[in-house]
């Protein structure tokens, strides 16, 4: 992941995460791109400008009405000459900022005044993520085409716990070198759902399915490669999560949807995770105990389809959306049937009879049924499979 010759200009606004931007400027020179600092206020009383400028190897610019800087270089040149801009941490404050299109101190001017593309590390108390205010101005910073990376679920330095932490120092790198990257699928967005879900029967029960997840981690590498934004939405999968991908964990069908929901709207989608059909009707909220009484009996009631759901949008729909079908028999007639009845662009059909070993192997032999016919590839290593299909992706977006 090298970065020669890229300009970044890093904004560090003031949250406790501040100390990770200094690692982040190391990494970041040591792949060969020129950092700009740009410190907040409130940044300087989290880091110092001599830290920030010493790791640097540059100047920290710190005011907006600071007449020498002026001088030597305005502050729209200053944003305009970077390639990427990169807010790292992103406070709530700064993020209502950017949302309003506020431009009361530096930062917030030359994020104003740039069309530099913009990339932002959010850090805050999970509360403030929660929060309604903070999420309508999420809302509003995508479709403006900000891109983000993380926050991070885990144990935050208040105390609590949840999303809110900043991405580390290398899931920002990567984020910077996907956002820079220059392929076909630059400047798109791509949702990829992944693994299998899990439906609870109790606490510590639940149904699940045998998806490892592999070939959705694939496809996202895939299209994080030739340029795009991937959305990475997965279920408790054994394969490893997508470097570079924004990665969005759930449990159950229902938390999908809601996730799915929650990341739209996108350029294109893709199905690949394996949803359970059904849920426990009425999970207990208590470990079902042994009784004299006899065996339990599970009620069943079905999940929400998620492809279906998004294929079928009035309004918001993807250009493009994919689904996956896992058959066993009559293959082509029935994912053929299956395009039809979910309503979405492409399938991708595999079969899953065990002979063939595909499922939770590292290989796939899938046709790809579209509108006016069929493609059969032949069998082939999972990695490939999600190369051939992200380059179709980028040969249909254009
Ligand atoms: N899918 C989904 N939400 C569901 C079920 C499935 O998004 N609740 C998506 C999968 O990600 C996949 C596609 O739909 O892309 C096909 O799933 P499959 O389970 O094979 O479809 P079904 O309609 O359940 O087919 P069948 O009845 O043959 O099992």
């Amino acid at each position: 992941m090298m970065l020669t010759d890229k300009r970044i200009l890093l904004i560090i606004a003031g949250g406790i995460a501040a100390f990770k931007s200094l690692d982040l400027i190391r990494r970041l020179r040591e792949r060969g791109a020129t950092v700009t600092p740009v410190l907040t206020r409130a940044g300087a009383e989290f880091v110092t400008p001599l830290s920030v400028s010493a790791l640097a190897g540059e100047k920290v610019f710190q005011d907006l009405f600071d007449l020498t800087d002026e001088a030597e270089m305005g502050h729209i040149e200053l944003s305009r000459s970077a390639d990427l801009i990169v807010v790292a941490p992103g406070t709530a404050d700064l993020l209502a900022k950017m949302a309003q299109g506020h431009a009361n101190d530096l930062a917030s001017t030359l994020l104003l005044a740039t069309d530099t593309p913009v990339l932002v590390a959010p850090a805050m108390n999970v509360r403030m993520w929660e929060h309604p205010a903070t999420q309508r101005n999420l809302e509003t910073l995508r479709k403006d085409g900000v891109l983000f990376v993380g926050p991070n679920e885990g144990d935050m330095a208040c105390g609590e716990y949840g999303p809110g932490r900043m991405s580390e120092p290398m899931e920002i790198v990567a984020a910077i070198s996907s956002a820079l990257a220059e392929g076909p699928l630059s400047g798109r967005r791509i949702l990829v759902t992944s693994g299998p879900t899990h439906e609870p029967i109790d606490p510590v029960r639940y149904i699940a399915n045998r998806s490892s997840g592999a070939q959705g981690t694939a496809i996202a590498r895939a299209l994080n490669a030739l340029g795009a934004e991937v959305v990475f939405v997965t279920g408790p999968a054994d394969a490893a999560r997508p470097e570079g991908a924004h990665v969005v964990e759930v449990q159950t069908a229902a938390e999908m949807l809601g996730a799915v929901q929650a990341v739209l709207p996108v350029d294109a989608a893709v199905f690949s995770a394996a949803v359970a059909d059904w849920r426990v009707a009425s999970a207990s909220g208590s470990k079902i105990k042994k009784t004299k009484d006899g065996l339990p009996t599970l009620e069943f009631a079905e999940n929400p389809d998620i492809l279906a759901t998004v294929s079928q949008m009035a309004q918001g729909r993807p250009e493009l959306v994919v689904g996956f079908a896992a058959e066993t028999d009559d293959v082509i007639e029935n994912a053929t049937s299956k395009r039809l009845r979910k309503g979405c662009d492409w399938i991708l059909a595999n079969d899953v009879s065990p002979e063939t070993g595909i499922m939770g192997g590292a290989e796939n032999a899938v046709t790809l049924i579209f509108e006016d016919g069929s493609e059969t590839w032949p069998r082939m290593g999972k990695d490939e499979v999600a190369q051939q299909l992200a380059a179709r992706i980028a040969e249909t977006l254009g």
